[in-house]
């Protein structure tokens, strides 16, 4: 060993070898969860990604613009076909104007989209706003950031909140809120009166408002999805984030988007530039057929998702769940009280090795283990077949 060598060695027995920040939080439980479910030959409804296939003609354009060669590096901030099709689709389901030049910013799924976003305009202290329970990513990605969370409950078995506990949660170190409808874990689906709420405290604090709205299209039992950039004052002051993951089952391919001022633009271009340089070329070329599809294909989609619901709904409580029934998304928060587990790991645990279902446990929706102790999630994003799979091992947990 050189002495180059051994100096380096003892340097690294004095310090972490890791950074603050990635020993501050764990490795993804939904994701661990799927090893589990496919080392245990399980039926996964863990994760929320399809189990079906994708519309015939967006796979076909996809083959098409890999044969055209479109193989090379697009503009960083996404490709103009793909920027125009949203700016369509948004005029469409908003009725705002964007200017595709300077408002928007493709990115690898939402996910990126997020992380570039909150980098754009977040510093060290500053604080976001985030509903509890959460979808796990917002945690970690206010950690890289550097910033504090603040956490406003939302309670069963509607999910609302207390608009005290919202306002308290703003104050002049609030950066931004994280407005995520229809909601994952919940199935929540905020209603024009909260969203209301949330862009008072907005103005209030000069805070940004960031939405993921990435299930925007499934929504149920006569609930609307709203974008929060209609309501008055919001469109200079929020980050509209969206992708193709969810309404078009491609959540491998790893295209997502904001919406934001010119100025916030700008910086999340940056981030984007020099977190992944740019989402993959042809899959942009395709994400344009896939947003031009017709309206039949959302009012298929979502009657679909609707029956796949109501399914997993009934079997769950005939196994003995007491379930919050979700307005939209794609998963179900159940009670599991009534099988007597100390916690939802155990119980979840349980599930993977013993029945052969892979679920969420409630708790990594979570800051805490106690409040999420009694809840799992089932995502239901997956064929009938695959679904009275899962149902009929589930009915062993009666026995
Ligand atoms: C609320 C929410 N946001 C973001 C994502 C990730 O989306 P993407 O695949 O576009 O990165 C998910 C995936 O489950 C989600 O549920």
């Amino acid at each position: 060993m050189s002495e180059n060598t051994i100096g380096f060695a003892a340097d690294l027995t004095r310090r972490s070898p890791i950074s603050q920040k990635a020993g501050k939080f764990t490795e993804s439980v939904i994701r661990e969860m799927t090893r589990l479910a496919q080392q245990y030959n399980a039926v996964n409804l863990a994760q929320g990604f399809p189990d079906f296939p994708a519309p015939e003609e967006v796979k076909e354009a996809a083959v098409k613009a890999i044969r055209a060669d479109i193989n090379q590096y697009e503009i960083t901030w996404g490709a103009k076909e793909f920027r125009r099709a949203v700016a369509d689709r948004f005029r469409q389901d908003t009725g705002l104007e964007v200017d595709t030049e300077r408002e928007m910013t493709v990115c690898c799924g939402s996910t990126e989209t997020m992380i570039a976003s909150l980098l754009a305009i977040i510093d060290a202290g500053d604080e976001v706003v985030v509903f509890e329970p959460f979808y796990e990513n917002y945690g970690p990605d206010a950690i890289i950031c550097g910033a504090t969370t603040r956490h406003v409950r939302l309670h069963p078995p509607d999910w609302t909140f207390e608009p005290q506990e919202l306002a308290a949660a703003f104050n002049d170190r609030t950066r931004a809120v994280i407005v995520n409808s229809p909601n994952n874990p919940t199935g929540k689906v905020f209603t024009r009166h909260e969203l209301e709420l949330i862009a008072d405290q907005c103005r209030r604090t000069n805070a940004y408002a960031i939405t993921d709205e990435i299930y925007q299209f499934l929504v149920y039992d006569g609930f609307q999805h709203i974008s929060l950039a209609t309501l008055p004052g919001m469109r200079e002051r929020t980050i509209t984030i969206n992708a193709m993951s969810k309404p078009y089952s491609f959540t491998g391919w790893r295209v997502g988007y904001a919406i934001a001022p010119s100025e916030v633009t700008n910086a999340i271009r940056k981030m984007h530039d020099f977190l992944t340089v740019g989402a993959a070329a042809p899959l942009q070329q395709a994400g344009a057929t896939a947003l031009r599809l017709p309206e039949t294909y959302y009012q298929k989609l979502c009657q679909d998702y609707l029956a796949r619901r109501d399914r997993m709904l009934a079997g769950l409580e005939k196994a003995g769940f007491r379930c919050f029934r979700p307005h939209g998304a794609y998963y179900i928060m159940a009670d599991i009280s009534s099988f007597g587990f100390p916690n939802d790991v155990e119980f979840a645990r349980y599930l993977v090795q013993e029945i052969g279902v892979g679920v969420v446990p409630g708790s990594s929706f979570y800051r805490d283990r106690v409040s999420g102790a009694q809840q799992v999630r089932f995502t239901f994003c997956k064929k009938d077949a695959t679904l009275d799979e899962a149902l009929r091992r589930l009915e062993k947990l009666r026995a």
